[in-house]
């Protein structure tokens, strides 16, 4: 199949700045936000300027060059504790997406074998570059791949129809290096004719699906219906959704699946209902040192986001309790989609 191209590229390199469109404003600004080291970039990552676990792997391994790049520039010999510390900073940023931990020990294991060979330190900068660059452009070719595995497997299980599909989250061009997991499925299925609507939960408290997935189904002409979380159910009550799509943060051995909070609900909705729930995400999201679900860390975010919209408080004055992900069970998943394969129970 032909490669399909993101109309939306929310991560840039420029001039040895790192540009990130700034998805806390989209879609009623764009803006964008200029990275020089790994601090201001773990930073961009930790408050969600960008945000989706391959697009933090992606800005992480950019951050990695340009903390590398800082400390040569400043007359230091580059050492491995040097860019461990790196890494470290990185890494606290957000503790969900495996892809960030995956990222930056690609670049820490690049750096320390480029280090023990006693290379340049200005060539060690550029091979470093090299490598952050491979590693979107790597996540754009596994976009593309995963997207037409799962739509090819989704048109053998349902044929003869259009498919009207929901989504939760957001999981496009604006969460990858390429057109997105979940909405490059769509991509894909669109380009064959195939898509009647796509219904995109809002994703409380963040809204990832009333900012992020409707403006990238706005921009790719994709029939698109934005619904408020707790419609789901009645969606699917109704008959009118015939599968479910989402991507992942991180995927356990036993093929258990951590995502935005509300995926769980989603999953025991569908089965419910019996109606097919996929999942699709790059093979950097697996995580085989962690056996199952239970395993996986996490977030806890402020309860500010849930307090307020836009900046503006909204609730009483209780506690609140935000939880950023949930874990679904491979027992109500349907099909898991990667790059190469489909994991099914
Ligand atoms: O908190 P976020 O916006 O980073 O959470 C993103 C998600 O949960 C996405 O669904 C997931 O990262 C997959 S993105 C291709």
């Amino acid at each position: 199949m032909k490669s399909i191209n993101p109309k939306i590229v929310p991560i840039k390199m420029k001039r040895d700045k790192l540009l990130l469109l700034n998805q806390i404003l989209l879609p009623m600004k764009t803006e964008w936000i200029e990275c020089t080291d790994e601090v201001q970039t773990a930073h961009s990552i930790k408050v969600m300027h960008v945000r989706g676990a391959p697009a933090i792997g992606v800005a992480a391994a950019y951050g990695f060059y340009l903390g590398a790049r800082k400390l040569v520039n400043s007359g230091k010999k580059p050492t491995v504790a040097a860019m461990q510390k790196i890494k470290e900073r990185l890494d606290q940023s957000r503790p969900t997406a495996v892809n960030l931990f995956w990222a930056t020990g690609v670049m820490l294991e690049k750096a320390t074998k480029l280090i023990e060979s006693g290379i340049e330190p200005a060539q060690f900068i550029i091979k470093l570059y090299n490598d952050a660059v491979a590693i979107h452009e790597d996540d754009a070719k596994r976009c593309m791949d995963m997207s037409v595995i799962g739509a090819d497997f989704i048109e053998k299980l349902i044929k003869n129809k259009k498919y009207r599909i929901m989504t939760h989250c957001n999981a496009g061009a604006l969460a990858t290096g390429g057109i997105g997991t979940a909405v490059g499925l769509i991509r894909v299925l669109h380009d064959r004719g195939k898509v009647e609507m796509v219904y995109s939960n809002e994703t409380r408290p963040y809204l990832q699906g009333a900012r992020l997935t409707s403006y990238e189904l706005e921009k790719e002409n994709i029939p698109g219906t934005l619904v408020v979380d707790s419609m789901a159910a009645v969606l699917m009550k109704k008959k009118m959704i015939d599968f479910i799509i989402v991507g992942a943060d991180r995927i356990s051995k036993n093929g258990d699946v951590a995502n935005k909070i509300g995926t769980y609900g989603l999953s025991v909705l569908a089965k419910e209902h019996k109606i097919p729930f996929f999942v699709i995400a790059p093979e950097s999201t697996f995580d085989a040192n962690i056996k199952s679900g239970d395993d996986i860390p996490i977030e806890e975010r402020s309860e500010k986001e849930v307090f307020e919209c836009q900046g503006i408080r909204h609730a009483a004055k209780v506690k609140a309790l935000n939880y950023s992900f949930d874990v679904t069970p491979n027992t109500n998943i349907t099909a898991i989609f990667f790059e190469g394969r489909v994991m099914k129970k």
